[in-house]
């Protein structure tokens, strides 16, 4: 048995420590926002943040996490609460910004490869809170592969990750 923080939450699973991080969190603990893609580290559907810093969730390896904070696209509202000291009651409502910028510009086609995505401009957006385009860009294809997405929603992407920077940056808003 392996204890995890997943999304703030210690959960016990029961797997051999070999077994993918993406199949205990699709399998074992119903978190469905991570995506099986090519399960080869290619494709970045499967990502997820490991304590803060993205990682391909079908090759790592369950007993490679240790008491690191895992966070899927479902954690993404409570982390952003916590790092702005959101009430209770104000979390229950809250998106993560990048979630909230998503949406307004209407950035999937056919969804599959968003996790990733959303998962990808988190880590960038508190590492750089105002990437340039350039930085956004190189964000998305560097590291173990580019983020891949056939349905060619890059633009959309950048812009998504811009007005997310905007949202983010305001430090006046509690909301
Ligand atoms: S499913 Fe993990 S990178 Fe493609
Ligand atoms: S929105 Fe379809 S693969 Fe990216």
């Amino acid at each position: 048995m392996a204890t995890l923080l997943v999304n703030g939450i210690k959960r016990d699973v029961q797997a051999p420590g070999d077994t993918p991080l993406l199949y205990v969190l699709r399998n074992d603990l119903a978190l469905t926002g991570p995506q099986f893609g090519c399960g080869l580290a290619q494709c970045g559907a499967c990502s997820v943040l490991l304590n803060g810093k993205e990682v391909r969730s079908c090759i790592t390896p369950l007993a490679a996490i240790g008491d690191k904070e895992v966070t899927t696209l479902e954690g993404l509202p409570a982390r952003w609460a916590k790092q702005r000291g959101l009430t209770h009651e104000q979390a229950a409502h809250a998106l993560h910004p990048v979630q909230e910028a998503w949406i307004a510009e209407q950035t999937p086609q056919c969804g599959f490869c968003q996790n990733g995505m959303m998962i990808k401009a988190t880590e960038l957006l508190e590492q750089t809170p105002s990437p340039t385009v350039d930085e956004i860009k190189t964000a998305f294809t560097s590291g173990v592969s580019p983020h891949l997405c056939r349905c060619g929603t890059y633009t959309a992407i950048i812009q998504a990750v811009q007005r997310a920077s905007t949202r983010m940056t305001k430090r006046s808003e509690i909301l």
